[in-house]
């Protein structure tokens, strides 16, 4: 029997693209590849890219260079760019780095074998359209391999929001929903094969609306299905635009056992002149009276959010309604950003706030968004919480897991297996991780 090709895959960026990574190795086990962990003995590289921000391309190109001294020892390996900035940049990465072979949008994964066997013909493969047919459905031919205790799975997939900073819209493309069905059974496989949280992912995923059982389904009611998969113990899903928040969905936060109380839910800015540039279309207010709505259905859930500084035209006075939405919120975590130019969106056209100015803003946020997080997480202690062990710690008996706030845990002599669900009082908070012990 031949030996199997290797296949290094590099994953960049968002949760999707973990998701659409293991889709792709699947894809290509077909071809007769197996995954390695390093480029060095790989037949196949690929990197799936972001191109959110400025600095994940760059560094794609940085890391495409680096594999030249590979391709000189070894003609046969084949190099892939996948993902946002393929879709992006198109033609022109092979243009700008001669070693890549493939260039494969996040629409056409499902095309990767026959993009694969024209490059072990010597030829160039380049794919970034936006096929008709259901990308997730050609690819769904999977081993059944046993699975860790947590998965990520795609519900969703593009956006129609056009927020003025961002080009998910352009290389995800339109919002697509999948049918309700294939993601039910897509999540009673992952649970025969040992997964026991599920995290449901879109880029917009709570403008969820597939179609299914007497017709269009929300997320809500498909958390509410999902909720009765025996064996399925937790329900996540990210990443939420505020205007989708609806009614059902809020009172599923309230209702619903297996979902569990963080909320990823993004509101970029507090001035609503900003927003307003940002086409958000929502306010600084509207976003906090929501917010208490779903503090009152889920008095206990941790919020999370996204903020970008340095707005084209972000005044001092907007970066200080951005710290005010911060103190009345209060988050559990929070990812923050300085504004980047992409091309191609509308907000690249206009007036830039100066890259010292936004590093300032930038450090002044995440001050305020560490004191939170640590208030947060000091306020764990003495509490008990269920953890949901992943993997083995690095201590002999130590077992590291995520409370249902998503909080990492880690419980010396937890007598424990990877997959087990334990109460765990909290005794310790450190910068990034909690510590605790089995209560019996
Ligand atoms: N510049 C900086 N941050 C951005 N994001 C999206 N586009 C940009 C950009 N052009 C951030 C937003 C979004 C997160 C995924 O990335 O905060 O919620
Ligand atoms: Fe981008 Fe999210 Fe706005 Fe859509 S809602 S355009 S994915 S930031």
């Amino acid at each position: 029997m031949a030996e199997p090709k290797k296949l290094f895959i590099k994953t960049y960026g968002c949760q999707m693209n973990v998701y659409d990574s293991e889709r792709m190795a699947e894809a290509l086990g077909g071809q007769g590849y197996v995954e390695t962990t390093t480029p060095d003995d790989a037949d196949m590289i690929l990197l799936n890219t972001c191109h959110i921000r400025e600095k994940a391309a760059e560094k794609v190109y940085s890391e495409l260079g680096r594999f030249k001294g590979l391709k000189a020892e070894k003609p046969d390996l084949k190099i892939g760019v996948a993902g946002c900035v393929a879709q992006a940049e198109g033609q022109e990465i092979m243009r700008r780095q001669p070693l890549v072979d493939l260039v494969v949008g996040p629409q056409s994964y499902h095309r990767l074998p026959e993009m694969e066997a024209k490059t072990r013909a010597g030829e160039k493969a380049l794919d970034t359209d936006f096929p008709e047919e259901d990308k997730f459905e050609k690819l769904k031919s999977r081993p059944k391999a046993k699975r860790g205790p947590t998965a990520f799975l795609t519900v969703q997939e593009g956006c129609d929001k056009f927020c003025a900073f961002c080009v998910v819209p352009y290389t995800r493309g339109a919002e697509v929903s999948r049918p309700a069905a294939r993601i039910l059974d897509e999540a009673r496989d992952l649970v025969e094969r040992g997964v026991r949280e599920i995290t449901l992912l879109g880029q917009n995923v709570n403008a969820y609306h597939g179609a299914g059982d007497g017709g269009d389904w929300t997320l809500a009611r498909l958390i509410w299905a999902l909720n009765d998969v025996d064996g399925l113990e937790r329900i996540r899903f990210t990443t939420s635009h505020p205007n989708d928040m609806t009614d059902d969905l809020i009172a599923a936060h309230g209702e619903c056992e297996k979902l569990m109380p963080y909320l990823h839910l993004p509101v970029q800015a507090g001035s609503d002149r900003i927003l307003k540039r940002m086409n958000r279309a929502h306010t600084a207010e509207s976003y906090l009276r929501l917010i208490e709505r779903i503090r009152a259905a889920r008095p206990d859930i941790l919020m999370s959010g996204d903020f970008i500084v340095g707005f084209p035209e972000e005044t001092e006075e907007d970066f200080q309604a951005t710290l005010d939405l911060i103190e009345e919120v209060k988050y559990g975590y929070a990812y923050s950003f300085k504004y980047s130019p992409r091309p191609g969106t509308p907000a690249a056209e206009r007036a830039q706030v100066s890259p010292e100015e936004a590093d300032d803003r930038l450090q002044r946020l995440q001050a305020l968004i560490t004191r939170q997080q640590r208030e947060i997480q000091d306020g764990m202690i003495g509490r008990t919480v269920n953890v949901l062990f992943e993997r083995e710690g690095r201590i002999a008996g130590q077992m590291v897991g995520k409370s249902e706030y998503l909080h990492a845990v880690h419980v010396r002599d937890a007598q424990a297996n990877t997959g087990d669900i334990r109460r765990v009082r909290i005794v310790e908070a450190g910068t990034n991780s909690l510590a605790g012990e089995i209560v019996s």
